[in-house]
């Protein structure tokens, strides 16, 4: 049976072809769903309210809640809100001031990506049983539709049967049909050895979990129940669940299943129809991703298990002998006193040695970011960071009121709760007491699923400090309750048994008598938000938070790394899936653990991975205490690696931070799908070992080791070598070897880009400093046709990201060719700042060049004789050097 797609102003004809057919629903043991008993329509057709009530009482799970309410909205021309809760009393929901609700702009107001004008989506349903269905107006596709097949069947041959929705207190469950033509990406953070697309026949559990990233399959430390739904011909849509709780999503083919541990259905539906508009409106609700200091592209340093403050003196001064280009030195727990937040070690780290060594970094263009765990450690009587808590009641309690005691690196510890306002003041004063001692940029939050190494609800401290040791020896009582023991069961893949396995108790209190059970998984937000605040009042800078885990709208606060990888080429493949996933759920500031963090690195190894992790969005090496140093100095071939590799992301800074305005702007990701430039190419929909950077570059590192040669899919057009601009493919969208001998990642610029770059550095802040060069691409076949590309400058440590007067200058470049002349002309606005910091472009690079030029021109008059130009046939390019073009002036530049 097709199901007819009509209007919802239409559903009351619907309503009564479909009364009778309800009857038809599938018996199970969670019952026959739910029957509408009464609506409301929403005036000018944009949704309805209706009150449902339960066809057949059930057992399994719990009692059926039989009061629902369902409130179906419209929102705007792309968006449709669904949510479902019980009417009799309030249920659990995420707050907006952890993740926004942000309403979508009016139609008009252009900062949506090109966009048409008309309505793109619309909503249906069905009253006996209830269901609802959501359809893309252009063409009356299906994209949601919860109505059991048993009595509609849908697009394709869909025949599975599913469960009718099911609404208990611990249990939720709805379904939707899926076509065969579906290719779905997203649903929470974990190692994907399969690639980016999901699997079918896989069911994905989202809980928050300290499990490191070489554990193939689970879930992991972020939870995004979110995903992309991309169909036939690149039409895509994102469908969101707004709930915090535990869940398994079964991805069944044809069908696709939420099983809930609580909360509600708070359904959002993006209509797209591009990936990039969908991250657009998917941003555009949960919060955009938030600014990253400029500096924060540079290179970063980190190890678990620099010893002291000279051996931190001793690593910068090695980057600077290897002529390796580095921004930020970081340093993990070993600052500390006895791994206490806040100290610092008073023989191996003293205050003062520090603060001078952080001066000099600052003084040399650098930086210094440190971690902070959560867990406070409860067992000096003087540590003040503690004392401060305790008088402020900050801490996480247990079910009998007591602080709520855990067990992390410094022993036993409380936590604190980011939910409390109290406990957000108190985070914030330590940050700013604790910076006028040690003056760092950035700060790192980790640990923060919550990870604890007991399970228990109530545990004692026995009065013996054991530092640095994850096997719980604190003594606790475990009994159940129906939040540790919920009659669903999360599948988890077999990560640990039970839901409150390494982390803290289910029955835990936050603020307000919030349940750890429906609160888990947004501790990881909840800080980053308390941090992110806290170094914005304290430095009065941009700040730079990066944790480890991350929910939904995370973004908006934090980068993110993907947690414990292992020096292993596997770990290297999975890291492009990793960071790819977390760019679709607005989180683009993301990179891996370069050249592993558990285990030793090879020379091959980190030589190929200093390659591909040049390229991340975050670029940060980091290993674990005890495994072999694994800076890009200790072996003479990573080292030459790492010069070109960092040298040329150096020359890219630009590049990366246009996009990181970008990305704040529209939500698009920095590293990208190649599906999202090419979403019609349906072999592109599966490339999980190559990225696009913006829409300009695409990155084909080489993953497999003993190779001198990588097979990488290159979508139709011309692509150049960044490098050399000469060994470029020519391709009909095909898969190609490239040559990658030891020296050589391959990166490549697409026809149709003008991508701005600088000259190499040794800190980002120099190359800021350095002239301009327009690399403007052309097919190289018909050499003709257009390019454009962007640039956003500021001082890159502003507190917001925008375009301002005398503040920052935002640039486009577009560039036509014809077989007789190419013109590039600039559009600028708010010139002012590139101005007045004498930002110029000194040469242009066209690819795909005509021939040697007879004439160039400036804005209509010929060029000084200072200008030269040089045409290289076998590229074919043309050079004009020589120029002194203010990147705040508009100008057109032309060649004949
Ligand atoms: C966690 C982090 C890791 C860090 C270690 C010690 O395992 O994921 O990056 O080095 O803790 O702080």
């Amino acid at each position: 049976m097709k199901m007819l797609v009509v209007k919802f102003w239409a559903m009351l004809c619907v309503v009564t072809s479909w009364q009778t057919m309800g009857m038809e629903t599938m018996a199970s043991s969670l019952g026959k769903g739910q029957r509408v008993t009464s609506v409301t329509e929403l005036p000018d057709g944009r949704g309805f309210i209706a009150d449902l009530e339960v066809i057949e009482q059930t057992t399994l799970y719990g009692p059926d809640i039989n009061e629902l309410r369902i409130t179906a909205r419209i929102e705007g021309q792309y968006r449709v809100h669904i949510q479902i809760l019980d009417r009799s009393k309030p249920r659990w929901e995420i707050p907006v001031f952890l993740v926004p609700r942000n309403e979508p702009l009016a139609k008009g107001l252009k900062h949506n990506l090109e966009l048409p004008e008309q309505q793109l989506i619309k909503l249906t349903y069905t009253t006996n049983p209830f269901g609802f269905a959501v359809v893309r107006i252009a063409n009356d596709e299906v994209l949601f539709n919860s109505t059991p097949s048993a009595t509609f069947s849908l697009n394709d041959d869909a025949s599975h049967s599913f469960n009718s929705m099911v609404f208990k207190d611990q249990y939720l469950e709805i379904s939707t049909h899926l076509p065969s033509s579906a290719t779905l990406f997203g649903l929470g953070e974990r190692t994907q050895p399969h690639g980016l697309p999901l699997v079918k026949g896989k069911t994905y559990s989202l809980w928050a979990t300290d499990l490191g990233s070489t554990t193939l399959d689970v879930d992991l430390y972020g939870v995004y129940p979110y995903y992309m739904d991309v169909r036939d011909g690149g039409l895509t849509h994102g469908v969101l669940l707004l709930n915090s709780n535990g869940m398994d999503v079964e991805y069944g083919g044809d069908f696709l299943t939420w099983r809930v541990i609580g909360g509600t259905f708070d359904f959002y539906f993006f209509a797209g129809p591009t990936p990039l508009n969908v991250v657009d409106q998917f941003t555009e609700l949960v919060g955009r991703p938030a600014p990253m200091p400029y500096w924060s592209f540079g290179f970063h340093q980190c190890k678990w298990g620099y010893r002291n403050v000279t051996e931190l003196k001793h690593v910068v001064k090695n980057f600077k002998k290897a002529h390796i280009p580095l921004d930020t030195i970081w340093n993990d727990i070993d600052y500390m006193q006895n791994y206490l937040d806040f100290t610092t070690d008073s023989e191996r780290y003293p205050e003062d040695e520090l603060k001078d060594f952080i001066e000099d970094l600052h003084d040399n263009g650098q930086h210094y970011v440190l971690i902070l765990d959560p867990g406070i450690s409860m067992a000096y009587n003087n540590y003040s960071t503690f004392q401060r808590g305790l008088a402020e009641d900050i801490f996480l309690k247990d079910d009998q009121n007591e602080n709520y005691l855990g067990q992390v690196w410094p022993g036993p510890v409380y936590f604190p709760d980011f939910l409390n306002p109290k406990g957000k003041a108190w985070w914030g004063n330590e940050i700013a007491e604790f910076h006028r001692k040690v003056p760092f940029d950035g700060l790192w939050i980790d640990m923060n699923e919550v990870s604890n190494f007991c399970n228990g609800t109530r545990c004692k401290f026995n009065g013996v400090v054991y530092l640095d040791h994850n096997e719980c020896y604190v003594e606790c009582e475990k009994p159940t309750s129906q939040w540790s023991d919920p009659p669903y069961k999360m599948i988890r893949q077999g990560a640990y048994d039970n839901i409150g396995d390494k982390t803290i108790a289910m029955n835990v209190k936050h603020y307000n008598g919030t349940l750890e059970y429906n609160s888990h998984n947004l501790y990881g937000l909840s800080e980053a938000i308390a941090t992110n605040e806290a170094l914005k009042a304290t430095r009065k800078k941009r700040p730079f938070v990066l944790s480890r885990s991350t929910f939904l709208g995370s973004g908006a606060h934090t980068a993110h790394w993907t947690g414990d990888n292992a020096a292993t080429f596997k770990d290297l493949e999975y890291s492009i899936t990793s960071i790819l996933n977390s760019g679709i759920v607005g989180i683009p500031m993301v990179g891996a653990d370069i050249c592993g963090f558990a285990g030793n690195a090879t020379e091959e190894l980190c030589n190929r991975w200093i390659q591909l992790g040049a390229f991340y969005p975050f670029s940060r090496s980091h290993n674990i205490i005890g495994a072999t140093p694994q800076e890009p100095y200790v072996w003479p071939q990573v080292a030459a690696t790492a010069r070109s590799a960092l040298g040329m992301r150096y020359r890219l800074l630009p590049y990366y931070y246009s996009l990181m305005f970008e990305a704040h702007n529209r939500g698009t990701p920095i590293a990208r799908p190649l599906f999202f430039s090419f979403p019609e190419d349906t072999n592109a929909l599966s490339i999980s070992k190559q990225f696009m950077l913006g829409s300009g570059l695409m990155v084909t590192p080489v993953t497999l080791p003993d190779v001198t040669m990588v097979n990488g899919y290159f979508p139709k057009g011309t692509w150049y070598s960044l490098f050399d601009y000469k060994s470029k493919v020519e391709s009909k969208g095909e898969r190609v070897d490239v040559a990658a001998p030891s020296d050589t990642i391959n990166v490549h610029i697409h026809e149709g880009t003008v991508l701005p770059i600088q000259e190499e550095a040794s800190t980002s802040a120099q190359v800021k400093k350095t002239p301009f060069t327009l690399v403007v691409a052309f097919p190289a076949a018909n050499r003709s046709g257009y390019a454009i590309g962007k640039l956003f400058v500021d001082n890159g440590d502003d507190i917001d990201m925008v375009i301002r007067k005398g503040r920052s200058t935002f640039a486009r470049f577009i560039a036509q060719q014809s077989a007789e002349r190419g013109i590039l002309t600039s559009k600028v606005t708010s010139g002012g700042y590139a101005n007045q910091e004498g930002l110029t472009i000194k040469t242009v690079v066209i690819l795909g060049a005509n021939s040697a030029p007879t004439g160039i021109e400036l804005s209509g008059e010929p060029v000084s004789s200072s200008v030269s130009s040089t045409f290289d046939a076998s590229v074919p390019s043309l050079t004009i050097s020589g120029l002194s073009l203010s990147v705040g002036d508009e100008f057109q530049l032309q060649w004949t």
